[in-house]
């Protein structure tokens, strides 16, 4: 079977923010989208508690929708102060339309606070782009992005998750990726600690997740958002 060739995306800026005209919705947040981020993934997925008492010494982030970088970097900064320092963190996104390299470097000059640890991203990108991995920070992150549709990457996928960071372009701009065939990916590849977070609480996600056997709590969102979701994996068979 022959594969189809990875679009990059196409870029518009927007009051300085990438936007995505072919899915008609922003990268991140225009009202603070490092602090959406931090709200969302990294609290929504209790991540900082849990890397302070962590059991082993690997952690895995499974991501849909690799976009600019912001949740890997936040993670990466929450994880580098948070973690054991001999411990890794293995962090796994897909991606449909990687940003070219000048798009990422504009896109994450908007983060101040990341300034230092973007610069070794974007060091990394063009061998990312080429290659789908890069080791970051003293070996202390492991970046492996699967370029090509979140479904597919993921039925190719073997390593289970700690935490899903369920992003991609809202459901109702995007519905192609949010189908049940993503969430029994994401099902197949959790284990009874599995957290996801999400910024969306559509319905439609709600019941899919519950169908695969996760269990689905509302949380308040971020800023003007008034819920988001987050949970755990239960298992097969016990979705209701
Ligand atoms: C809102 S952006 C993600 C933001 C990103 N997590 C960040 O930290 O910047 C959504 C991303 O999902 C990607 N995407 C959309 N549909 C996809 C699909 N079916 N499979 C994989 N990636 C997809 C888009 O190309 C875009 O980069």
């Amino acid at each position: 079977m022959t594969q189809k060739p990875i679009t990059q995306a196409a870029l518009e800026w927007r009051d300085g923010l990438p936007y995505s005209p072919a899915f008609n919705d922003v990268y991140f947040s225009s009202d603070d989208g490092l602090l959406e981020t931090e709200h969302v993934f990294i609290q929504g997925n209790a991540l900082v508690n849990r890397w302070q008492q962590l059991p082993g010494d690997t952690f895995t982030i499974l991501e849909t929708g690799f976009g600019t970088g912001l949740n890997f970097l936040c993670a990466c900064r929450a994880w580098l102060t948070h973690a054991p320092v001999n411990a890794a963190l293995h962090f796994i996104s897909v991606e449909k339309h990687p940003l070219g390299a000048a798009d990422m470097h504009k896109a994450l000059l908007h983060w101040q606070p990341l300034h230092a640890m973007a610069s070794e991203l974007l060091t990394h990108y063009d061998t990312l782009l080429e290659t789908g991995t890069a080791s970051l920070f003293n070996d202390r992150v492991q970046l492996q992005v699967l370029f090509g549709d979140a479904t597919a990457c993921l039925s190719g996928c073997s390593t289970k998750a700690d935490a899903w960071f369920l992003d991609g372009f809202a459901p109702a701009k995007n519905p192609d990726m949010w189908q049940p065939a993503l969430f029994a990916q994401m099902a197949r590849l959790s284990h009874p600690q599995t957290t996801f977070a999400t910024f969306t609480s559509a319905g439609i996600v709600r019941r899919g997740l519950t169908a695969t056997g996760f269990k689905v709590v509302k949380i308040p969102g971020f800023g003007r958002k008034r819920e988001m979701i987050t949970g755990y994996f239960i298992g097969h068979g016990h979705g209701s």
